[in-house]
């Protein structure tokens, strides 16, 4: 049976059992589901591919997935737009791109051949071959008859084809190029660039970027883009060789810098990480309607055990975010299409706690949180989904010059960011079902934090010390109440 129809066959008639979403962050229709891929605005819609196994809620059997949006909030699910059906990819279409060209639709996705998928891996079996499929409509695909388009030809001497995927591809002038993850001889990883004046055939540039031998990384999911006349390079990192025991969970990094082409090579100005929690990998880009760059990323780690029973889903995506280039930093606020679905509930201004003061705030399980921190001696806590003891705590404390974040759900190591001890410090928080994503000062830093456990509603602020705090601003998620009005307005 045609793969495709398999899949869209079996997602119909399960798909009534899964309950349990999350309010407004992204989840596949049911399965599982890992990097966002084939992020694009197309046609009027924003759409969505992602890594997806419909059949069960560990990875597996690799698909595209296939979703669209023109808010961020509200997606429209899609058919499968790729199965593992062909040769070059029977054990997985896994991570890549798109791109818009005389009106159609291109996808870049990297073929995955590995015989003993679930058993155990013999390197000298798996190939990872580049790929493209096109569309007229933006819904149905079809696979390129020159596939693979980029194989052992065009992968140059000192490269491991087994370790060469995720392609992310863009124009500049007249060329299309592409940068992809390999793995060297030396068991390194590295970001290669390869070049194309059709999205068909496919040159070798150059290694752009390359990981320091000791810190053993393999450097998936790479993504370039310019924004605010900078260059920017993205990947996340994991371990080269699996004897490799240190602690990478939460490198999702960004280097910012020149891309000479003439030279072939990215240089570095700046370096930082995207996310401090554990639990955001694989992020891809896109430029967005109106010429911002976007971004989107997998909210959860290669070891989180699938999901509690009786949830049918296992993955969700972030709120995409927002980039722009602020000094030496990458900033990143979520998006503003998704501002409207939260309404201002509660507004406080200059409040003042004493030591140890508790201020409840209301409960709630989703919604927006904004605080305005302009003491500069303030040392307080904010607890979210409190439930007894149990909470996702956020503590600040201004003497110290330091921010601790924690959560007693799931299993995210607690982190201590630096904050400037001058000026006013700024925290937005959006909190969802089974999640918590914090952006401080207005997106220099983010810190996302997952988990399936049943969580508390309780939320409140308490003080360790006397102190002010300028303004709080709570707003619950609205999408019931907005769908009421949108349907008044029509
Ligand atoms: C990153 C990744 C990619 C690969 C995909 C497979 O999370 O390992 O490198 O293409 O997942 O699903």
């Amino acid at each position: 049976m045609d793969k495709i129809l398999e899949a869209s066959d079996y997602i119909k008639k399960y798909k009534g059992n899964v309950d349990k979403r999350p309010h407004f962050h992204f989840t596949p229709e049911i399965g599982w589901m890992n990097d966002p891929n084939g992020f694009s605005f197309f046609k009027g819609n924003y759409h969505l591919f992602y890594q997806h196994n419909p059949y069960d809620v560990v990875w597996n059997n690799i698909h595209w997935g296939h979703a669209t949006t023109t808010d961020f909030i509200r997606w429209s699910y899609q058919p499968t737009a790729l199965a593992n059906d062909k040769s070059y990819d029977e054990n997985g279409c896994f991570s890549g791109s798109a791109i818009q060209k005389d009106g159609k639709l291109y996808l870049m996705y990297t073929g995955h051949i590995d015989p003993n998928l679930n058993g155990i891996k013999n390197e000298e079996q798996i190939r990872q071959y580049q790929c493209i499929a096109v569309s007229e409509d933006g819904i149905t695909f079809a696979k390129h008859e020159n596939n693979p388009v980029i194989a052992e030809r065009e992968l140059p001497e000192g490269y491991l084809i087994c370790d060469f995927r995720d392609p992310k591809v863009w124009q500049e002038g007249d060329m299309y190029y592409c940068v992809l993850a390999v793995r060297n001889t030396n068991r390194r990883g590295e970001i290669l660039m390869f070049s194309s004046s059709d999205l068909i055939e496919w040159t070798f540039a150059s290694s752009i970027y390359q990981s320091k031998p000791e810190d053993n990384l393999l450097l998936e999911c790479p993504d370039y883009f310019q924004v605010d006349g900078k260059d920017v390079l993205l990947f996340s990192t994991m371990p080269c060789d699996p004897q490799y025991r240190g602690d990478i969970s939460h490198k999702t990094a960004y280097a910012i810098g020149k891309l000479d082409y003439r030279q072939g090579q990215f240089f570095v100005e700046s370096e930082g990480l995207l996310d401090y929690g554990s639990n955001f990998y694989a992020p891809q880009t896109t430029e967005g309607e109106f010429g911002e760059r976007l971004l989107i990323g997998w909210m959860q780690k290669w070891t989180q055990a699938a999901p509690p029973e009786g949830i049918l889903f296992n993955g969700m995506m972030s709120l995409p975010r927002e980039l722009s280039v602020r000094g030496n930093q990458l900033i990143q606020r979520p998006v503003k299409q998704i501002q409207s679905y939260f309404a201002a509930a509660s507004m406080l201004e200059e409040v003042s706690l004493l030591q140890d003061e508790v201020l409840p705030l209301p409960e709630g399980d989703s919604g927006h949180l904004h605080v305005d921190i302009a003491d500069e001696e303030g040392q307080f806590m904010i607890e979210l989904r409190k439930s007894g003891n149990q909470a996702v705590r956020i503590q600040v404390d201004r003497r110290s010059g330091k921010l601790e974040l924690s959560s007693d759900y799931g299993d995210e190591q607690p982190v201590a960011l630096e904050l400037s001890r001058q000026g006013s410090i700024e925290l937005d928080i959006y909190m969802d079902l089974y999640s918590v994503e914090l952006f401080l000062n207005n997106g220099e830093k983010v810190w996302t934090t997952t988990s399936y456990e049943k969580q508390g509603r309780g939320l409140s602020i308490s003080a360790a010390s006397a102190c002010s705090i300028a303004k709080i601003v709570y707003a619950p998620f609205l999408l019931e109440q907005t769908e009421q009005l949108a349907g008044l307005a029509e």
